[in-house]
């Protein structure tokens, strides 16, 4: 949550910051800001709305110099106005800071500042940082020094990028949120995350917790604890194009339409490490947030029924509250690898003695190095706020590491069927986008399924209520008619799952429940019986169980896909969420 960057070289710094802003948009997008450092002192721009929208209105680009920093917020601490917007800076306008985090003890360092003659325009946490810096730099002449006292005094957590006017150096400070340094020919970046950089340098560093750096447009240190420390420097595979629409109107439509190849790198990726790790347990818990949790009820289900393995699937923010403390293998799912639910629950678990197994889409994230085994579900960027490709590639992984344990690697090859079936369904999307104009009018959804169709349930109602905004809620088939029958009446739609299998007669009883009940029925399925129970309908191709999961995500993605485009709502950026939730 929120994207922050900095930039110092030989190219127009606004120019940069405000390209790697547009790519870093996902992580947070209510307000923006920019400040440079030219030979006419610092200036800065910030407002609230898109990047684009504020570009648009202010110019990000008459700001000079070549050095700046930048931001792109989800509010925290105070509302969206132009005044929390970052940059933020202190009593003198000479010190500039943009932050990604939460600072705990804000309040009483901003009374304790306060007390001292500090003024504050914002009501934010991070203007306090800017003012501390500031208050040290008076004990202190040497800046570097200031800002790691300042840093010193926060708790909470923090990415945080700082330049003053005076010198030619931007000094950064991580203890949570994810921060990269980017490494190129007589210029240096850093930002949250690497599609930022792609257009100028494939070679970054993954800031650590604790680390205090400071780099100029020559070169860089990296301190931590007081003692230099060198870290390694990693090559991305990632190309600026991966991280483009590529001629779709939007990034979550290019990212469904990716799913078909995806799911083939995913089954080929190399998970022996996950079943070294997981072979002979007994008890395996699981911790995700979002969509990953659901990816993770599927992985409950092939364990628990083909291994007779214990499962327990925890959403990261409950684990404290969950967890026995004798968890011995945690298996946490993360497409971005630094979810701060997740990790929190990771980094409890690993306290108690828990061995970590890792399954991300983004290597070095900081879930792939706090892992003691990984596997990359190599989906590739996901940029739209909306886990789409992320979610089939997980459960393509998650499914393979549960069959390769089970000794059924035969039934791989009905999960590689998969890619084909998904295929069929986007090549009849005109038809989605005809029931979603028929569904758009309706206020209030209802998804069900038994067995492996119930998580993609929770996915599909999960999807809608995100980029609609209508009420859409998820339940097992069966579950309905303990309370929320009560809600049914003419105009609540109820969009059953029912594949073929065993599960078929039960969901079509419960079909015909919701029917008599007048709601409007909408069957994905693949069996004429539900499908003529059914007020509309799509009809999916018939598909082995185990792929069940990921080929009916994908109707349900594009139907919240076109309805988000119906009602004229955005999306890749839906109001209020952001992606990579770095805060607690
Ligand atoms: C946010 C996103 C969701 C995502 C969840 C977990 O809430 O909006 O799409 O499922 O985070 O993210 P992760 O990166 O840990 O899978």
């Amino acid at each position: 949550m929120c994207g922050i960057i900095g930039y110092i070289g030989y190219r127009k710094a606004s120019e940069v910051i405000f390209k790697g802003l547009r790519k870093l948009e996902y992580r947070g997008y209510d307000s923006a800001g920019i400040a440079t450092v030219s030979g006419k002192g610092i200036s800065a721009i910030k407002d609230i709305g898109r990047i684009d929208d504020i570009h648009a209105k202010r110019n990000f680009l008459q700001l000079e110099g070549n050095m700046g920093i930048g931001h792109t917020r989800w509010a925290t601490h105070g509302g969206v106005t132009q005044k929390n917007a970052h940059p933020h800076t202190d009593s003198t306008g000479k010190i500039y800071i943009v932050h990604n985090g939460v600072i705990e003890n804000f309040d009483s360092l901003r009374a304790a500042l306060a007390k001292k003659g500090h003024k504050f325009v914002s009501e934010t946490d991070t203007e306090v940082i800017a003012h501390l810096v500031e208050e040290e730099g008076k004990k202190e002449g040497d800046f570097g020094k200031a800002f790691a006292n300042a840093v010193a005094k926060l708790s909470g957590s923090w990415s945080l990028v700082c330049m003053h006017q005076g010198e030619e150096a931007i000094y950064l400070s991580r203890n949570g949120p994810p921060l990269i340094l980017g490494i190129g020919k007589d210029e240096m970046f850093c930002a949250s995350d690497v599609p930022a950089l792609l257009d100028y340098t494939k070679r970054v560093i993954y800031i650590e917790d604790g680390d205090l750096v400071r780099f100029t447009r020559e070169g860089y240190e990296i301190k931590n604890k007081g003692k230099k420390v060198e870290r390694a420097v990693h090559t991305v595979t990632w190309t600026a194009k991966m991280a483009e629409k590529e001629g779709f109107d939007h990034f979550m439509l290019k990212e469904i339409h990716e799913q078909g190849g995806k799911i083939r790198e995913a089954l080929a990726a190399d998970a022996s490490g996950a079943v070294a790790l997981l072979k002979g347990q007994q008890n395996i818990t699981v911790v995700a947030c979002g969509t990953s949790f659901y990816a993770g009820l599927v992985f409950k289900q092939l364990l628990q029924s083909r291994l007779g393995v214990n499962c327990d699937v925890i959403i990261g923010s409950e684990f404290a509250y969950a967890r026995t403390g004798n968890e011995r293998v945690v298996v946490a799912i993360s497409q971005s690898g630094e979810t701060a639910d997740t990790l929190s629950a990771v980094r409890l678990a690993k306290k108690s003695g828990a061995k970590i197994l890792g399954i991300t889409n983004v290597t070095d994230s900081s879930l792939w190095r706090e892992s003691d085994a990984t596997v990359n579900i190599a989906a590739g960027p996901e940029i739209a706020v909306v886990a789409t490709k992320s979610f089939t590639s997980q459960v393509a992984v998650l499914s393979k590491i549960a069959l390769t344990l089970s000794g059924e690697k035969q039934e791989i090859s009905s999960l590689s069927d998969a890619s084909e079936q998904i295929e069929q369904v986007l090549e009849r999307a005109g038809e989605l986008e005809t029931l979603a104009s028929r569904l758009a009018p309706h206020k209030d959804f209802f998804f069900i399924g038994r067995s492996l169709s119930f998580p993609s349930a929770l996915e599909g109602a999960l999807k809608l209520k995100e980029i609609t905004y209508l009420h859409a809620e998820a339940y097992a088939a069966g579950e309905l008619k303990h309370g929320p029958l009560s809600l049914l009446q003419k105009d609540v739609v109820v969009v059953a799952l029912a594949p073929s299998g065993t599960s078929l007669p039960k969901t079509i009883s419960n079909m015909s429940e919701c029917r008599a009940r007048d709601a409007q029925l909408v069957a994905f399925s693949d069996s004429d019986e539900a499908i003529s129970k059914s007020a509309l309908h799509f009809r999916m191709p018939r598909v082995a169980q185990l792929a069940i999961p990921i080929v009916y995500a994908v109707p349900l993605q594009l139907l919240a896909y076109y309805m988000a485009v119906k009602l004229e709502k955005d999306p890749d950026k839906p109001r209020n969420l952001a992606k990579s939730c770095t805060v607690e």
